[in-house]
This record gives structure tokens, C-alpha cells and sequence, in this order.
């Protein structure tokens, strides 16, 4: 085309269409052909007696992405809630949900999933996901945390996350998983994984948010077609982001709440994102996406460069998982 006629057309097409606002459940594509929900309910940490309601109240008010895991230790409570979404007319097919295989269960994963599956209440899950690169021993002094006397964690090292993948390969064939994925993976795991694998994972879960942009494992997972999704966007609990100069200055921007713009900076890298809340007030306000432009997405880019590396949800598992130490 000639170059003038492009820049003509582009100064005639409306914002609306260059710039297209997300929404909580515009669909991202993942490498399988289904789509994620830019969007999705967090239920770690989501206590008993809490998250059954959580959900049901997200998926009334719109969500269509459901996070959880065998490791929360609330998939019942998060069963409930399905159910009670099921009742008012919301179909299976309508969700998207997730869970993880836990760590001790690496050379018992369909048994795992298994579990979930009947926690759950449910046939299958949209994604399953490999919590974390790290067998643990099955038959340790705890059935989800196993500890050797010392202190230090019981590991499996009979196994590697390679053989935990090739497992969850197998998962596909029967029915129980629409797709298959990582979680907390850095880059020399993904490399050291990738070269073994018959599927490419359809997902990586990482911790990601303006302190910890882990810019080199999205820019790899773009690269290979592994979607990114991202947790803990607002630091997690207790976390000061919401409060973040340079995150109070884009809301200020847009007029909209310091949440609101955490959210969106994972739209705005193409990730989707998972925001937990058991407050009904903050799942209804979770739900607003805007667009950010280079120059708001350079103000959050800019904390991080500030402030360097702050990680607050890794466990100690007493190996290096491969993250960088200063970003
Ligand atoms: N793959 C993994 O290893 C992994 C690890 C961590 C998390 N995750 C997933 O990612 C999800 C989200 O991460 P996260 O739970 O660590 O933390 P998060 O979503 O960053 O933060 C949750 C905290 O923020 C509060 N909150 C939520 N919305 C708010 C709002 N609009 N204004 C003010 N405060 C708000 C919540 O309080 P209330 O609930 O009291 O409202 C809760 O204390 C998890 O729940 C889990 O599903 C995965």
C-alpha cells in the first residue's frame, strides 16, 4: 500500500478500533485454539466458609474465569459455588477453569486430577496446570508440605518435571482436560522442558505485577505461543501497590481506582490475569479493564526499574527455581 494512503487511513480510523478496551472476558487466544477470559476469580487464600460465596457471586456478576487448585485446599468450597452458578441457568461450557497438580502428587497426576475433578463437582477442567516445577516426596511427613527433620524441604528427586510433564501429556487423551500448562516457570525451566515435550504448554502462571514485571519470561513465553497469565496483581494481601506513586498517577489519569489500572497493565501485555477477592464490592470493581498507552504502561514499567526485584509469594523450596535476582 502506498505509505501516505496507510497514514491517511490511520489518522481517519477511530481510537475505538486501534485501541480496542479490554473486557474482563475478552477472549485471549491460547496455542490449543480455545480462548481465555482476560479475567479471572482467584481463590487462593479464599477461606471456608468465604469462597463458596465468592464464586457464586463472581460468576452472577459476570466472571467467566475460575482459578483454583488442590493446593488451596478449598476446591469443595469452590464446587459449591459452581454448583450454585449451574442452578441459576449458567452452562458448563460458559467457564473457564483451571487447576493445579500439586507438588507431591507429580508421579500421581491423573489420580490428582482425579481429585480435583470430583472437589469440583465437575467432568473436566478448561486447563491444568503444573503448580510448580518441584516434585515433592509423596510419602513425606506431610501429605501437601513434606519436611525432612531438619527443616528442609522433602524433595522428589527420583522424578524431574520432565517425566511430570510427559504425564500430563497423557492427560489429553482422556477427555478430563481441555489444556495443558505450567505454573511459576522461569526461563531455564521452560528451556530445559521445551526440547522434551510432544505439546507445547498452553499457559504459564507466573507472579507478575509492576514490581515484579518478569519482562524476559513474557517476552520467551510470546516467542514460544505460551500464554502468559499472571497472579497476584495487586502484590497479593497486605501488599502497599495499591498506593504506588506511579500507579496513583495512572488512576488519576483515567479516573479510575489504583485496581483497575494493576489489572489492565496485564491486558495491555497481552496476558490475561487473575485478581482473588472474597469482597463482593471488589469483585464487581475487579471487573473494569481500560486501555493504557505507551506512556502509562512506561510510568508502571518505571516502578519496578526504581525499586528492583521484590517477590512476595515464593515458598521456600530450598532449590533455584530460575528467576532472576535483580530485574
Ligand atoms: N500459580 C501460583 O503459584 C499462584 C500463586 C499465587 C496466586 N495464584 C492465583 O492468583 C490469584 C490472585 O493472587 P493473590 O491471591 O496472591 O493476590 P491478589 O489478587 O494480588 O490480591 C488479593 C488481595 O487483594 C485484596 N483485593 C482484591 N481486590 C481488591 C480491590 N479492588 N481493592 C483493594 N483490595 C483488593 C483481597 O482482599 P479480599 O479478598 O479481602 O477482598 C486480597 O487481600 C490467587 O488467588 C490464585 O488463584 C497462583
Amino acid at each position: 500500500m502506498n505509505p501516505a494512503l496507510g497514514k491517511f487511513i490511520l489518522a481517519r480510523t477511530p481510537s475505538y478500533i486501534l485501541h480496542p478496551t479490554p473486557t474482563m472476558n475478552t477472549g485471549m487466544p491460547l496455542n490449543t485454539g480455545a480462548e481465555i477470559p482476560a479475567l479471572g476469580l482467584g481463590t487462593w487464600q479464599s477461606a471456608p466458609g468465604e469462597v463458596k460465596a465468592s464464586v457464586a457471586h463472581a460468576i452472577a456478576a459476570g466472571y467467566r474465569h475460575i482459578d483454583c487448585a488442590f493446593c488451596y485446599q478449598n476446591e469443595e468450597e469452590v464446587g459449591a459455588g459452581l454448583a450454585e452458578a449451574f442452578k441459576t441457568g449458567v452452562r458448563r461450557e460458559e467457564l473457564f477453569i483451571t487447576t493445579k497438580l500439586w507438588c507431591t502428587y507429580h508421579t500421581r497426576v491423573e489420580e490428582a486430577l482425579d481429585l480435583s475433578l470430583k472437589a469440583l463437582g465437575l467432568e473436566y477442567v478448561d486447563l491444568y496446570l503444573v503448580h510448580w516445577p518441584i516434585p515433592m516426596n509423596p510419602k513425606g511427613n506431610h501429605p501437601l508440605f513434606p519436611k525432612h527433620p531438619d527443616g528442609s524441604r522433602d524433595l522428589d528427586t527420583s522424578t524431574t518435571h520432565i517425566d511430570t510433564w510427559k504425564s500430563m501429556e497423557a492427560l489429553l487423551s482422556t477427555k478430563k482436560v481441555r489444556a495443558i500448562g505450567v505454573a511459576n516457570y522461569s526461563v531455564p525451566y521452560l528451556e530445559e522442558l521445551l526440547p522434551h515435550t510432544r505439546i507445547t504448554p498452553a499457559v504459564n502462571q507466573i507472579e507478575n505485577h509492576p514490581y515484579l514485571p518478569q519482562q524476559e519470561i513474557v517476552d520467551f513465553c510470546k516467542g514460544k505461543g505460551i500464554h502468559v497469565t499472571a497472579y497476584s496483581p495487586f502484590g497479593s494481601t497486605g501488599s502497599p501497590m495499591m498506593k504506588e506513586e506511579g500507579v496513583l498517577e495512572v488512576a488519576k489519569k483515567h479516573s479510575v481506582q489504583p485496581g483497575t489500572v494493576l489489572l489492565s497493565y496485564h491486558t495491555a501485555r497481552g496476558s490475561s490475569v487473575l485478581a482473588k477477592s472474597v469482597t463482593p464490592s471488589r469483585i464487581d470493581a475487579n471487573r473494569k479493564l481500560i486501555y493504557l498507552d505507551d506512556s502509562d504502561m512506561a510510568k508502571l514499567e518505571n516502578i519496578s526499574k526504581q525499586k528492583g526485584l521484590t517477590r512476595f509469594v515464593y515458598p521456600a523450596f530450598g532449590v533455584n527455581l530460575g528467576f532472576p535476582d535483580k530485574q
